[in-house]
């Protein structure tokens, strides 16, 4: 039976070299396979607005970048992508997207229950943002089952660095908590080397994940965006955001950790390598090929030329060659205590 790492080893793993890590990441697979065996869950990522009123630093659909050409995807547009999702096997749809303000409470809650309706078998993930407790609420009573949120930094400075006075970690963390009461599977998480993180901020970050002790946990590098004022800074890297996932499997075996799209940006084999140190999660891009390339976070971001179906076959050999499987089911957290 594993047992959980303690903050303190993993404060001497992110202390060491990089180059003992392989061990660190066979021990996380141990422990990943344990909990969920070879299984890799897959979700379908419908990216839906890549409007914004926030204007995070690091961000390429950021509300000041005028070079962003802005789209959202109608409610049909939204069910159509479902449907094919569904036929390709998928039983969870993620709706994400910037801060858009066109999607109030009801027209929000509006799709979220005509997706239920049409796929009663399928879990509903949002990602949207900071909301209202009641707006939270109301979008659960719709049907919606996860949300994710991540934290990006839990260091109050760091979070002030990232982010205009307007934004607030402590807004964020409310967010969360009231996430978790409402009921919603919660994910969160962090950018792996953002601009002026530091070792301690990351020990900050896991020291709040072990507090709000999410169900998902998503985690990426960082990668520079050309159009916002974090341009002349450098993109995380492949071996640290590796390290962290497996720290993370350590510390929280029966999490679902995506290897992100971001690690498959900056690494060509970047999504194979985060299954094999420690991930559990794929998230193929079920958005309209014609709006992909608009959804652009970050430089050089992958899949977006690729059919859904094509996405989704290429992901499923993918994670046939790092060793594992892709099941079609619903994917919920497997929440058994270790010790
Ligand atoms: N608006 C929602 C929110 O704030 O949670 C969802 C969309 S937001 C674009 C999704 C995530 O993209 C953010 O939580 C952030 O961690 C990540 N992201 C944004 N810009 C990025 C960048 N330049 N590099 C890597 N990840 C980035
Ligand atoms: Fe989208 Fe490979 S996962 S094209």
């Amino acid at each position: 039976m594993y047992k959980k790492i303690t903050i303190e080893e993993a404060e001497q793993i992110l202390k060491s070299d990089l180059s003992g890590d392989q061990k660190l990441y066979e021990r996380a697979d141990r422990v990943r396979r344990e909990v969920y065996g070879d299984a890799v869950y897959i979700r379908g990522l419908i990216e839906f607005t890549n409007y914004c009123k926030n204007d995070c630093y690091y961000c390429g659909i950021r509300k000041s970048n005028s070079c962003a050409t802005r789209y959202r995807l109608s409610e049909n547009d939204i069910f159509e992508c479902a449907k094919e999702g569904y036929s390709l096997g998928f039983r969870t749809f993620v709706l994400q997207g910037g801060e858009d303000v066109y999607f109030t409470d009801k027209i929000l809650c509006g799709i979220v229950s005509g997706l239920k309706e049409r796929f009663p078998d399928c879990a509903v993930t949002l990602s949207v943002g900071e909301r209202s407790r009641e707006s939270y609420k109301a979008l659960h009573d719709a049907g919606a089952d996860r949300y994710l949120l991540r934290h990006e930094t839990a260091d109050k400075e760091h979070y002030n660095k990232l982010h205009p006075d307007i934004m607030s970690l402590d807004n964020r963390k409310r967010c969360l908590f009231d996430l978790k009461e409402i009921g919603y599977q919660v994910g969160s998480g962090f950018m792996v080397g953002s601009p002026y993180q530091t070792t301690d901020n990351i020990i900050s970050d896991l020291k709040f994940l072990s507090e709000l002790e999410p169900d998902m946990i998503g985690i990426g590098p960082y990668i520079v965006h050309d159009k916002t004022p974090f341009k002349d800074f450098k993109s995380g890297t492949l071996l640290m955001t590796l390290r962290l996932v497996s720290i993370l499997r350590l510390m929280f075996p029966y999490a679902l950790i995506p290897s992100t799209t971001a690690l498959g940006t900056i690494h060509p084999e970047g999504r194979e390598l985060g299954l094999k140190a420690g991930a559990n999660v794929v998230m193929p891009n079920l958005s309209p090929v014609g709006v992909r390339g608009l959804y652009d976070l970050y430089k050089d971001k992958i899949c977006t030329g690729e059919e859904a179906a094509q996405c989704k076959s290429c992901l499923q050999m993918r994670v046939k060659r790092a060793g594992y499987t892709i099941v079609t089911d619903i994917g919920n957290v497997k929440r058994e205590k270790s010790e």
